[in-house]
């Protein structure tokens, strides 16, 4: 049975992830801050992780005991969204912690619970590139380009097992965080990003892409 272990899972594309592949037969493991009814309904185990307690992070590792076959970092958070001042710089600063720093200590960590010909699959943001620069979310953009380039760093040390790591933009999605008015469902994404995934190869590890399997500048 192939194994899936994903985090943040308790809403949003998270829960999709693991609705999808969970109704495939896969073995999916999930995290959450706290779980949620729908999380719960997918019968699937669900660890506790905040990923703002570093110490939390640091433990997780040794909970997963079976090799799995893709590891999806997908939890993340939009807050700040100003960059004035001692509030903000706190929040900046937990934001980095969230979505750059615990989803490379996870990946490196489990890298040895990884199958040969595993994936490790990083959710990013096509806000996160440099070489595509747009107007707004300034603390947003630095900490998916900080985890994009962890990701790029950990894809390296990934080959030689033989496990790919890519990062990906799920498009602009329906969640808590994509809003109403956002392009694409949850559904759609990860049906696109599960397609992408099936067909990605150690070849393609290192590289930054959309959901279609388009090349993200950098
Ligand atoms: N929606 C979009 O348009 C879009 C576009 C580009 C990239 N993304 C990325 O896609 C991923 C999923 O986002 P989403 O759209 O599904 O947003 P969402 O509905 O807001 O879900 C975010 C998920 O991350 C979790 N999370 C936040 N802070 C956490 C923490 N400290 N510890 C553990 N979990 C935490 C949330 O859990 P709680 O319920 O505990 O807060 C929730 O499960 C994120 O990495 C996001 O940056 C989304």
């Amino acid at each position: 049975m192939a194994t899936l272990l994903i985090t943040g899972a308790n809403r949003g594309i998270g829960l999709e992830f693991a609705r999808q592949y969970a109704a495939d037969g896969w073995d999916v493991v999930a995290t959450a801050r706290q779980s949620s009814p729908e999380l719960d309904a997918l019968g699937v185990r669900v660890e506790p992780l905040d990923l703002s307690d570093a110490d939390d992070v640091a433990a997780f590792p040794a909970k997963i005991d079976v090799p799995r076959d893709l590891f999806i970092a997908n939890a993340g958070t939009s807050r700040p969204m100003n960059t004035g001042g001692a509030e903000d710089a706190r929040d900046w600063q937990k934001m980095m912690m969230v979505n750059a720093i615990a989803p490379f200590q996870l990946g490196q960590a489990l890298l040895p619970k990884l199958v040969d010909g595993g994936k490790m699959i990083a959710i990013s943001s096509g806000l996160g590139s440099i070489g595509d620069i747009g107007g707004g979310w300034i603390p947003y953009r630095t900490s998916k380009a900080a985890l994009n380039m962890a990701w790029r760093c950990l894809a390296l040390e990934a080959k030689p097992r033989g496990v790919t790591a890519v990062a990906l933009s799920p498009g602009w999605v329906k969640t808590r965080m994509g809003g109403a008015g956002a392009e694409i469902t949850p559904e759609q994404s990860v049906g696109d990003m599960r397609r992408l995934i099936e067909r990605l190869t150690i070849a393609d590890s290192g590289r930054f892409l959309r959901r279609d399997g388009s090349e993200i500048p950098w």
